[in-house]
């Protein structure tokens, strides 16, 4: 990357050229507020979405004979190259421009001549820049569903082989009830699959083309706004010109969903952090996914679970700026805009990386299925069925719980599992208990009756995950 001075003392000519606005302008603008204007060194990344749509806008003119024939097929094939070569690295996107757009056009009058002029006509940079994003944010949405779809599949195979796996549940991060690994990932399918439909409502909200809105107030030229957005793959254009160069709407709500995709990739990292630890002992992360430490020989860190969490912060962040930078403009574009860049490109590029990188983390961790079945185990959470068993006896509930709980303090005390106290320890706190209270209380049997819609009794995680699998085969990427 060349930096600005050189880039500017090599073409005093083509800085000029660069500026697509000098005609009122009678003294050269200060070099500094060129570059605290400038947007080039982070929209450059917008080159191709600005290409597409002044392609398409190119056609749209000469169908609308706003230019001829020749001049839209000369146009074409400056744009063409344009994309070719900076897509293979023969042209760099240098930093004497003020943005991408102007780098585009100037590029183009350079190769093609005055011709390459008529670019511009009946469009502001307003209505492009606004183009550009929406098409960038529509990307960005669908390969972020991808993602999710993707990370999807490898919950669901973790699910269809974990349906007999108990573990503990937890409420308060203490031992609640016994569960299985399956019910416990399929908690964050439900989550991932929420995030895959937001996805989709936000394409389908944002999916109206900006193009022909003009600096605020649409243009005098006879354009086919139709046509355009057609020609971009938009479901029509927008219905309001100030609207449709102000809107960021649509980068606010995709930054929320992203937000949300960090809060649920963070939970999980966080469970997974815990299950990694020595206490715990419940997943090895695989040599690959993990790290070392410079002191401590015997450490296997997981390090990629931590910076998903940790990473949260910044979405978050870009999130709570846009929202601010957006507050208290008025109508219509203010440059304040230009803000609407950095933050989302940095949450984009962090979520896109969390997601593939957590998924290929997840698909490769081992599951200690002892560990967990000893933790269940070991931490009273079939004190409940206790108490349901005596229910089923007769014993009121509240009495029941009573029983239960003094039978667990009786476990403590002799450091042992409700499954391991004699049948005499059992009577002595009630009469009810027979011989059946051990099956009664297995592992097998507290989760195996849980067949409620939604509970972890195989039987009901089975017909879940049947629908899971629908789900993925009815609703695959590439959809939206
Ligand atoms: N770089 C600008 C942005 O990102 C492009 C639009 C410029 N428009 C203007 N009126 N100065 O918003």
């Amino acid at each position: 990357m060349v930096d600005f001075d050189t880039a500017v003392k090599d073409s005093k000519e083509r800085i000029e050229m660069a500026q697509l606005w000098g005609g009122r302008f009678t003294k050269q603008t200060d070099r500094e507020v060129c570059e605290f204007n400038a947007s080039i060194l982070f929209d450059r990344r917008l080159y191709r979405q600005d290409i597409e749509g002044s392609m398409a806008h190119v056609r749209m003119l000469a169908k609308q004979e706003i230019l001829t024939p020749e001049e839209r097929d000369r146009i074409l094939k400056g744009l063409e190259g344009i994309l070719r070569d900076v897509g293979d690295g023969t042209l760099e996107i240098t930093p004497e421009y003020e943005d991408i757009h102007s780098f585009v056009e100037a590029n183009l009058i350079e190769r093609i001549g005055d011709v390459g002029k008529k670019l511009h006509t009946g469009r502001s940079r307003n209505d492009q820049v606004a183009l550009d994003m929406r098409m960038y944010v529509r990307e960005k949405v669908r390969d972020t569903d991808r993602l999710l779809w993707e990370l999807l599949e490898v919950l669901q195979r973790i699910m269809e082989e974990n349906v007999d796996t108990f573990m503990p549940g937890f409420t308060h991060l203490q031992k609640a009830q016994p569960v299985t690994l399956a019910h416990h990932v399929g908690a964050y399918f439900e989550m991932f699959r929420r995030d895959r439909s937001r996805m989709r409502d936000i394409c389908r909200r944002m999916n109206e083309c900006p193009l022909g809105a003009g600096a605020l107030a649409g243009t005098t030229y006879p354009l086919d706004r139709e046509y355009t957005a057609q020609l971009l793959g938009f479901d029509g254009p927008t219905r309001n010109s100030m609207d449709s160069v102000s809107d960021r709407d649509y980068v606010i709500e995709y930054l929320a969903a992203l937000s949300t995709i960090m809060m649920h990739l963070s939970r999980f990292s966080e469970e997974i952090i815990i299950w990694n630890s020595n206490e715990y002992g419940f997943v090895e992360l695989d040599d690959a996914f993990s790290t070392g430490s410079s002191i401590m020989p015997q450490k296997k860190n997981p390090d990629i679970a931590e910076l998903v969490r940790g990473k949260t912060g910044r979405v978050y962040g870009a999130l709570m700026g846009m929202l601010t930078t957006m507050k208290g403009l008025p109508l219509a574009y203010n440059k304040d805009m230009q803000e609407d860049k950095e933050g989302v490109f940095d949450a984009i590029d962090t979520v896109l990386s969390c997601l593939h990188l957590f998924a290929g983390m997840l698909d490769t961790v081992k599951f200690n299925r002892a560990a967990m079945e000893a933790s269940a185990r070991n931490g009273f959470t079939n004190a409940t069925d206790v108490a349901d068993y005596l229910v089923n006896r007769g014993v009121p509930f509240r009495d029941a719980h009573g029983i239960s709980g003094r039978l667990v303090l009786k476990c403590i005390a002799q450091s042992k599992a409700l499954d391991d106290l004699t049948l005499e320890e059992f009577r002595e706190e009630s009469d009810r208990f027979d011989g059946d209270i051990y099956e009664a209380i297995s592992m097998k049997a507290c989760v195996g009756k849980r067949l409620t819609k939604g509970a972890p009794g195989q039987e009901a995680m089975r017909a879940v995950i049947g629908e899971n699998r629908r789900y993925l085969e009815e609703d695959p990427a590439g959809q939206i």
